[in-house]
């Protein structure tokens, strides 16, 4: 089907099911053993209710916003996946490029299967990325990375924390991983030490060091001055520690449904995140709380925004738009969820992103509440 004919994210996955090679489908598709997690992520902020305010001046939306000193056309950021060109020939590439086209940031995987300059070398003049981070067994080679990072004006740097081990993705696994040119950090090849017998996820696993620990933070801290951030945390008293490590914020997150089975999606664990916070005192400018997981509809981006979330990260939707129609699918993909948003926001009586507060949702069906 034409572009113009797709209406919402899930038209656009649809799309990628079919012109997706099975291979590249069941890695991207794929989710932790039943898969439990990757159904709730979206199914839970139906679970979150509009209470919505009338007679509000609603004739300008304005749904522009800034997080971690960086503007975004509305709070939303193309989150890291591993192997962009699975989808697409154009890979991370056409991300960078998409990502400016929308006025959104991104954040680059580790596991990118273009070169991490090659990445760089497609941002336009003033383009501000973010970069995710896995921990290599090897200390030295991260230390390199982060320089690198820290080196081409890449703004913050989200540590990925809840993949000591990657999940046991079967549909993933019934599928022989033979990535042709994708560039795990340098010379995988060359070592041989990547075990390609069992899919992409076992593939990536030896670049992961399950060993990382709270005590490795204040080393992180040193090696940049760059803002650091946990990716994958799942509960108040880890947002808690992280905000006293000096830590500048955290994502909500369970890897997309990916590692942990049965946790809850990134909406549920929110409400208790933010209580957990203000009970310790912290300040909003110090401490900045992100949430990903099947974000696919504006409203989603409306609750997470209610609830206190700065801004929401989408991880399929960008890779099944790239995959079905290039760069300018990623695009218009976040053409849609900006005019879900804005009409949301327009029926919700909140003509800003600042005027969202947690008046103007309902949570008591969420776990805790
Ligand atoms: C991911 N995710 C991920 N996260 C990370 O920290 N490092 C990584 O290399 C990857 N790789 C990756 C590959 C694929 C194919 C997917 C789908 C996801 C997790 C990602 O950053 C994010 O947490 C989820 O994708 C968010 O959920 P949605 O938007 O995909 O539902």
């Amino acid at each position: 089907p034409p572009l113009a004919a797709m209406l919402n994210t899930f038209d656009f996955e649809s799309v990628a099911r079919e012109v997706m090679e099975s291979q590249a489908w069941g890695y991207y598709s794929s989710g932790g053993d039943d898969e439990i997690t990757l159904r709730d992520n979206h199914m839970a902020f139906q679970r979150v209710t509009m209470r919505p305010r009338i007679l509000v001046n609603v004739s300008e939306i304005d749904l522009t916003t800034s997080f971690l000193g960086v503007s975004s056309a509305l709070p939303l950021y193309f989150t890291a996946t591993a192997l962009a060109k699975l989808a697409h020939q154009d890979g991370e590439v056409a991300i960078v490029k998409a990502a400016r086209k929308a006025g959104v940031p991104y954040m680059l995987p580790t596991l990118s299967s273009y070169t991490l300059d090659e990445m760089l070398d497609a941002r336009a003049p003033g383009q501000e990325l973010f970069s995710q981070l896995y921990v290599n067994p090897e200390r030295s080679r991260t230390q390199e990375y982060v320089e690198k990072l820290e080196k081409n004006g890449v703004r913050a740097l989200f540590v990925t924390v809840d993949a000591p081990q990657l999940g046991r993705r079967e549909k993933d696994m019934r599928n022989k991983f033979t990535q042709q040119g994708s560039d795990v950090q340098g010379d995988d090849e060359a070592e041989g030490e990547v075990d390609r017998s069992q899919g992409a996820t076992r593939a990536i696993s030896s670049f992961i060091d399950p060993s990382l620990n709270w005590e490795d933070v204040p080393w992180l801290q040193s090696i940049t001055k760059m803002k650091v951030l946990l990716k994958g945390v799942q509960c108040g008293e880890d947002a808690v520690q992280a905000y006293k490590a000096g830590l500048a914020g955290c994502v909500l997150s369970n890897h997309g449904g990916r590692q942990l089975d049965t946790c809850r999606s990134g909406i549920e664990v929110l409400p208790e995140v933010m209580g957990a916070l203000q009970a310790a005192g912290y300040k909003k400018e110090d401490f900045t709380v992100f949430i990903d997981g099947g974000i696919r509809r504006g409203a989603d981006i409306f609750k997470a925004v209610a609830l206190g979330a700065a801004a929401c990260g989408i991880g399929r939707p960008v890779l099944y738009s790239l995959a079905s129609y290039g760069e300018k699918g990623i695009v218009r993909m976040v053409h849609m969820l900006q005019d879900e948003l804005q009409m949301v926001m327009r029926l919700s009586g909140t003509a800003s992103i600042p005027s969202i507060t947690p008046n103007h949702v309902i949570t008591r069906n969420l776990a805790d509440h």
